[in-house]
Parts: structure tokens; C-alpha cells; sequence
């Protein structure tokens, strides 16, 4: 199995990297410099996680120690949600290159369908109303100024995703989401696989230990627990290695030395076809509900309507 995808702008797309969403100050610089030590190439960041400044400073330590080139890397970050109207989109990169302390980023993605006037506090009862095609069309621009080698959108239902696909005049490169066998995103793969649409795979591991989330792990689940067991790999490698398989990119999240190279450890195997199709039979529960979005004077009055019933 490659090591990377080719996205629809031809660049390449490293098939493992660290997501670094809810990491703890003072954790995530130390982290990211673990993990470009332990190979990977791909580091997933947004201005949202509040982290950006502490892994520039890493990326920087990195560069500096000739341990990996800029080039090398493949950095991605997503748009703060009080920058989306057209003319605020710029500053909402050149702030993130800054803390990154970067020129450009490989991917710049729309964080989510979520945005607040700018300088407002990002509460549920401040979103105000997306305008998809204007902000997009801005992100058109940073793709052909080429300070982002790549646009793309996260958190985006089928449907938004068929809305924006109608109107892009730069076809999306990637759509991130949750994905795991535990929420396989079937449906969206077929509608961005017809696409050209590379899906990169938020909380892979389905969350374990989160807070936010009550419901059993699909790490647990007794099918992955036995494929894991059959090829001598860890759930969690295997739950990796599945997405892989099904053509994503994985940004597992990890601040521990082990599990970022256990966590690696998924390129010189493979879950052959027959335990592949098992994976069907898991029961699907998305571990992302995004409760937090919900206000009853807010744009979203249910989950179901932030994720448009694909839930
Ligand atoms: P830790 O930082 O202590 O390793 P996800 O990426 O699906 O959102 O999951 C992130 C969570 O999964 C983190 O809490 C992380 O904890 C934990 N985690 C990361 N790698 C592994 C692993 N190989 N096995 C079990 N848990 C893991």
C-alpha cells in the first residue's frame, strides 16, 4: 500500500498524519516533533484547536534541526468560522501561516458549515448564515495565488457536499470527516470517489476515552478485536490500516510516544479481502454529534439540521 494518495491537483497526499484537535497546550508541539521523528509527513492543524502558534514552533525546531524540509511536509490547516465572508478569508490563512510560521499550506480546508460574524465568540447562538459560494470563491483565489496548494471542506454532509460540487469552479481536493469502522461514511466515499474527492479521515480511532463521547468503542467491537488478533496488530492499527484500505487519509490523534508509532505501523500489512468485508456488520454510531452546535435562537435547532439527517 502507497505511503500517499494523489489528490485531483496531482500533488500527493501523505496516508498517515497526526491530528492535532484537543491536544493540550504545552503537549502538541512535543507531539508533532515525535511523530515527523517517527516518519510521518502529514500534520493536520486548524486556528480552532488553539495550537498553531506551539507547532510552528515545532515545524521550526524541526526545519531548523534538518530533520525534515518544508517541502517534505504536508501541512494542512482549516478556515476560522469569523473569517468566512469573501474579503476575511485571506487574513483567516495569513494568521495561521504566521503561527505555523510558514509561506504556504499544502491543504486549507472550510472547518465546517459553522460561521459567526467576525470577532464574535463562536457559540451555537451566534452563527449566523453560510454563503458557501462566496466564501469558496475566496478560497478559490488563495488556491490560484497558490498559498494554498489545495482547498477543501470539512464537516460537510453529502448534500452540502453535492451543493458546492454544483458551483465549484475549483473542484474540492479533499473532504475531511469522521471516518472509522465504527462510521464508515459510505455513502459520501461513493459521491467524492465519483468525484475525484479524496476523504482524509478526522478521529479515526473513533475516539476512545473522549468525554464527549458515552458509546462503546468500536475498538472493542468483537469483529475488530478478532481481525486484530488474526494478524497480530492492535485494534487501533487495524481501525488505520481499514481506512487505508478504503482509499482515506488517517489523522489519528495521539501525544503519547507509543501509540504515535504504534500508530505508523500500517504500511507493510494488509487486512486481506475476507476480513475486510466483516467490517460491514459493525454497528455504525457516529462519535461527532456536534450537540455543541445546537441553540433554539441558533441557526442549527437540532443535529439533524447542521448534519442535514445524515446522521
Ligand atoms: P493518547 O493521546 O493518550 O494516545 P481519534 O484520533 O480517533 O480522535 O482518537 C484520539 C484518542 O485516541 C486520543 O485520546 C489518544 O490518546 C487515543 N489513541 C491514539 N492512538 C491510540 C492507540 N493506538 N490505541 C488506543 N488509543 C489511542
Amino acid at each position: 500500500m502507497a505511503d500517499s494518495f494523489v489528490l485531483n491537483t496531482g500533488a500527493r497526499i501523505p496516508s498517515l498524519g497526526l491530528g492535532t484537535a484537543k491536544t493540550e497546550p504545552g503537549t502538541v508541539g512535543e507531539a508533532v516533533y515525535t511523530a515527523v521523528k517517527a516518519g510521518y509527513r502529514q500534520i493536520d492543524c486548524a486556528p480552532a484547536y488553539r495550537n498553531e502558534k506551539e507547532i510552528g514552533l515545532a515545524l521550526k525546531k524541526l526545519f531548523e534541526e534538518s530533520v525534515v524540509k518544508r517541502e517534505d511536509l504536508f501541512i494542512s490547516s482549516k478556515l476560522w468560522s469569523g473569517n468566512h465572508a469573501p474579503e476575511d478569508v485571506p487574513e483567516g490563512i495569513d494568521t495561521t501561516l504566521e503561527d505555523l510560521q510558514l509561506d504556504y499550506l499544502d491543504l486549507f480546508l472550510i472547518h465546517a458549515p459553522v460561521r459567526t460574524e467576525k470577532g464574535a465568540v463562536r457559540t451555537a447562538e451566534n452563527y449566523i448564515s453560510l454563503d458557501v459560494p462566496a466564501t469558496w470563491g475566496a478560497m478559490e483565489k488563495l488556491y490560484d495565488s497558490g498559498k494554498a496548494r489545495a482547498i477543501g471542506v470539512s464537516n460537510f454532509s453529502c448534500k452540502r457536499m453535492e451543493d458546492l460540487l454544483a458551483i465549484a469552479r475549483v473542484t474540492p481536493a479533499v473532504s475531511q470527516v469522521e471516518s472509522h469502522p465504527g462510521w464508515q461514511q459510505t455513502k459520501l466515499r461513493a459521491l467524492c470517489q465519483s468525484k475525484g474527492v479524496h476523504i482524509s479521515a478526522y478521529s479515526p480511532l473513533g475516539r476512545p476515552g473522549s468525554p464527549a463521547f458515552k458509546g462503546p468503542s468500536f475498538l472493542s467491537n468483537p469483529i475488530v478485536i478478532s481481525v486484530a488478533e488474526k494478524l497480530q496488530k492492535t485494534p487501533a492499527q487495524v481501525a488505520l490500516r481499514w481506512g487505508l484500505q478504503m482509499g482515506q487519509s488517517v489523522v489519528p490523534k495521539s501525544t503519547n510516544e507509543t501509540r504515535i508509532k504504534e500508530n505508523f505501523d500500517i504500511f507493510d500489512w494488509s487486512i486481506p479481502e475476507d476480513l475486510m468485508s466483516k467490517f460491514s456488520e459493525i454497528p455504525q454510531i457516529k462519535t461527532l454529534r456536534a450537540e455543541f452546535v445546537v441553540h433554539p435562537q441558533g441557526l442549527y435547532k437540532t443535529v439533524e439540521d447542521f448534519w442535514d439527517g445524515e446522521i
